[in-house]
């Protein structure tokens, strides 16, 4: 298993190109199944998780063909043409690497009648339930049935009826299997305290594109009109907030200078704040976001919150950034619980952390000191890449097959702009 090794302490530069969504491909890639005709993504990351999905595709008959990305990733484009489905069970396997699987159910249903998804069950970041996916279903007239780990859902003849969804609160991925039903469902459908997370917006586009019915895009209350079919389209994938946001943490805590090409501060407004109120100066240009940091960064307290608020997914970065900073902070994460598996290992590494219960109090130190490390998640697993920027010494991030699931080419990126890193292969 791969591993990385980053010697901290020097202050990065340049300009890092910000990747495809991995957010966003991941609610994409399922759309091609409501249509026969071929959808074709641009600007598709080079991610594990893109890697898992495409597989999950073929498995239910889609075919699949990737181009480009000879300029290590860049460019890359997937056309998948799921001309008919030829299964409609996402089996155990998929759904346990990789929970997104599930975004399949909403999409199988509407197009082939049917769907038999494993259950994804816990995870390292609580326990996820997909209890509001299936009441969506439900609502547009599907009926659910549990059994032996698998969810199977059916339409009833004449396939899923339009209907009210009313969330009793802000699910991204149950926003996103209701709006890949609803767009093939007979009638209009209301889906309420839908998601507004600009992935969310960018599926609406892409449905849009190939022909779907929406209304009140980008807010709380969306409104589809169902169609009988959806057609083919080519459509590009919007940029990663959360990757900007990551190396937007990496300037401000190496005390570096870096733009980060093609990010949109629309999609980050609650981030830029915070950076900007730790002392980092921000600046958008019309190539994307410039942050540097210049000194030592000041404390802030924040709590997580769905879009427009701060984002669980930038919890951990800022964690990390926050340990170094002049003064205590305060973080407080309402979305998911157990998620402060990265403490302890930060800790590890002279951070000063106390959790208790959704909050964690941040005291700064003066410096971190590089250790041997391991995270159990995604953004975690990010939280530490950044310490170790910052620490005195080498820092030893292992088990990095949960960052290749979400960041493209971190070691590339990264030492491009200065930072000493290295994949260690093992193997
Ligand atoms: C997505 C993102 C993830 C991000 C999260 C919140 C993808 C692939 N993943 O995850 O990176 O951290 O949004 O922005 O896009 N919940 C239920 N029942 C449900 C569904 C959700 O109780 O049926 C709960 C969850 O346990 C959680 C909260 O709702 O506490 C929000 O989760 P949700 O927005 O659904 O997150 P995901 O779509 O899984």
């Amino acid at each position: 298993m791969d591993s990385i090794k980053v010697r901290g302490g020097n202050r990065l530069s340049g300009t890092i190109e910000i990747s495809g969504a991995k957010n966003a491909v991941l609610t994409l890639l399922p759309c091609a199944l409501l249509t026969d005709e071929p959808v074709c993504f641009e600007n598709l990351p080079r991610l594990a998780d893109v890697d898992s999905f495409m597989h999950l595709l073929n498995q239910h008959g889609a075919s699949t063909m990737l181009e480009g990305g000879h300029n290590g990733g860049f460019g890359r484009k997937m056309t998948i043409k799921a001309e008919r489905i030829a299964s409609t069970v996402a089996p155990y396997d998929f759904v346990r690497k990789m929970r997104a699987s599930v975004l399949v159910l909403g999409p199988l249903v509407a197009r082939a009648g049917e769907a038999t998804v494993s259950m994804p069950g816990g995870c390292a970041i609580g326990n996820r339930p997909v209890d509001l996916h299936l009441k969506a279903l439900e609502a547009l007239g599907a009926e659910i049935e549990l059994a032996a780990g698998y969810v199977k859902a059916h339409a009833p003849d004449g396939g899923l009826r339009g209907g009210t969804i009313a969330f009793p609160f802000v699910s991204v991925g149950a926003t996103e299997n209701a709006l890949m039903a609803a767009v093939l469902a007979r009638g209009e459908t209301v889906i309420e305290n839908a998601a507004k997370e600009p992935e969310i917006v960018d599926l609406c586009n892409c449905l849009v594109a190939m022909g779907a019915e929406i209304e009140n895009i980008g807010r709380a209350t969306l409104v589809v009109h169902g169609k009988e079919r959806l057609g083919g389209t080519t459509y590009r994938v919007m940029p990663d907030r959360i990757e900007a946001g990551s190396y937007a943490c990496a300037a401000a805590i190496t005390g570096g200078d870096l733009m980060l090409a093609g990010a949109r501060g629309d999609d980050m407004r609650a981030v830029l704040a915070e950076l900007r109120d730790a002392g980092a100066e921000v600046e958008e240009t019309g190539e994307g976001i410039r942050v540097a940091a210049d000194g030592a960064l000041k404390p802030v307290n924040i709590s997580t919150a769905p879009f427009p608020g701060f984002p669980t997914d930038m919890q951990a970065q800022f964690m990390s950034m926050l340990a170094l900073a002049k003064g205590t902070s305060l973080l407080t994460e309402t979305i998911f619980e157990n998620r402060y598996m990265h403490v302890p290992e930060l800790g590890r590494m002279g951070a000063d952390i106390e959790v208790s219960g959704r909050s964690a109090v941040v005291k700064g130190v003066d410096e971190l000191v590089g250790a041997q490390v391991m995270a159990t998640d995604l953004r975690a697993s990010m939280s530490l890449i950044l310490a170790g920027l910052a620490a005195k010494g080498e820092t030893h991030v292992l088990r990095v097959y949960h960052l290749d699931r979400g960041y493209e080419r971190l070691e590339d990126k990264l030492g491009a702009v200065g930072a000493d890193i290295e994949r260690v292969s093992e193997g």
